[in-house]
């Protein structure tokens, strides 16, 4: 049995963090906290439920660090900005550590892409004053409006036009990413990672289309950076050297889906920025971690980074099974594989894949993605109803 994808089920050591396997639970957002962002006993129980499963390391949900600057991206989102918060995310990290597996909370800020429902008639933040042409994510269908109670005609949420961020803010941002980082690691998370991916606010910074400034904060790949490593030291400065700090970063973004990015030349010159950087770790987010939209190179973006920047790089996107995992361990793309969607639908992901049990790849559904009153029924493999499986 240990001998199946044995570098998968490998011990690595992570910044300052050992972890038993090298298989991290991708960041998934859920929608069901609280509606004043306190994370529930729903969460700690699913979060837990996924750390029995066999992980080596959760990284939560995308979290808002701070009530100012328009932080919060998405009705029902966990914060990790205040007392009531905090308490919450004990709650889970309780329940996660349980089943020996470590979690980082993953700190965002929505920036230009946050739902206006959320923003209080404020216009969102950006790196310029530009305005995203997509639309807020789930809430696009009969099926959605239905299951969250949504009345009316809400067919598209469209983003309003954001207005740019003055120096000064983007140091009071980065302050709050550290200040809910502290809050994070004093209720018991192993770290954080800030989140710079996916068309967020730092990936607004880090995509040259977005980011217009021409002031220390844009206008190179160095300092279209900048901010992202502003707020990995101030993170670092905040919770010390014996937290896991990771950066996660992506071509594409939630409302641009055709590669922001450019490609390789620009990933190599974003990772020689992070050489040295404050984080741990870098982690790649994708749904094909074999992507590089640049034409005349097809080395893997992930690859590219971790050359670049002498980082463990995470990798993500569309792995599906063991011998996908193992191979992009072992051909130079990863350090670690996050899985995101198998691991909605089968908590017990690791323990499956290290039986060599067949299993079905459960498709991507929008029923995964808000509030899962569904959530039990449809995570378990029907075919394991008790698979008292040994440790991991
Ligand atoms: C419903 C849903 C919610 C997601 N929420 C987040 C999130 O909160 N933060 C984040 O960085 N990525 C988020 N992602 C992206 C995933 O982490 C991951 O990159 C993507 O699902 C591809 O990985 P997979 O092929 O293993 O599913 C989300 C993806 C989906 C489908």
């Amino acid at each position: 049995m240990a001998e199946t994808f044995p570098t998968l089920f490998s011990q690595i050591k992570l910044g300052p963090l050992t972890l038993r396997n090298r298989i991290a639970m991708a960041p998934l957002t859920r929608q069901m906290a609280e509606a004043d962002g306190t994370p529930n006993d729903e969460m700690a129980a699913y979060y837990a439920r996924r750390a029995r499963g066999g992980l080596g390391l959760i990284i939560t949900e995308g979290t808002y660090e701070q009530d100012a600057f328009q932080s919060r991206a998405y009705l029902s989102q966990p914060g990790i900005a205040n007392d009531s918060h905090q308490a919450g995310w004990a709650k889970v990290f309780d329940a996660v550590h349980q089943h020996d597996c470590k979690i980082i909370v993953q700190l965002m800020h929505g920036g230009r892409v946050s739902d206006p429902r959320v923003l209080n008639g404020q216009p969102p933040v950006s790196a310029s004053a530009t305005q995203s042409e997509g639309w807020s994510l789930y809430t696009d269908s009969d099926y959605e409006k239905q299951i969250r109670a949504i009345d009316g005609p809400w067919d598209k949420v469209t983003f309003g036009p954001a207005r740019a961020l003055t120096v000064e803010e983007i140091h009071q941002i980065a302050d709050g990413f550290a200040a809910g980082a502290k809050r994070a690691v004093d209720a018991g998370a192993d770290g954080v990672e800030v989140h710079g991916a996916n068309g967020y606010l730092l990936w607004q910074f880090i995509n040259p289309k977005t980011n217009l400034r021409t002031d220390a904060f844009g206008g190179s790949p160095e300092n279209n950076i900048r901010f992202a490593k502003l707020v990995g030291e101030k993170v670092r400065a905040a919770i010390g050297p014996d937290k896991l700090i990771v950066l996660r970063l992506s071509q594409d973004g939630v409302d641009d889906f055709v590669g922001a990015w450019p490609g390789t030349t620009y990933a190599e010159a974003i990772g020689a920025a992070l050489k040295g950087s404050a984080y741990d770790a870098l982690h790649w987010a994708s749904f094909n971690y074999l992507d590089n939209r640049q034409a005349d190179d097809a080395t893997p973006m992930p690859t590219v980074l971790r050359k670049a920047s002498g980082l463990p790089v995470i990798t993500n996107g569309g792995i599906a099974d063991g011998p996908q995992a193992e191979a992009a361990l072992t051909t130079g793309a990863a350090d670690m594989v996050a899985i995101g969607r198998p691991i909605f639908a089968q908590p017990d992901w690791p323990y499956i894949v290290r039986s060599g049990a067949s299993y079905d790849w459960a498709p991507f559904d929008r029923k995964y993605v808000v509030r899962p009153p569904l959530d039990y029924g449809l995570a378990y493999p029907l075919a394991l109803t008790d698979p008292n499986w040994p440790a991991i």
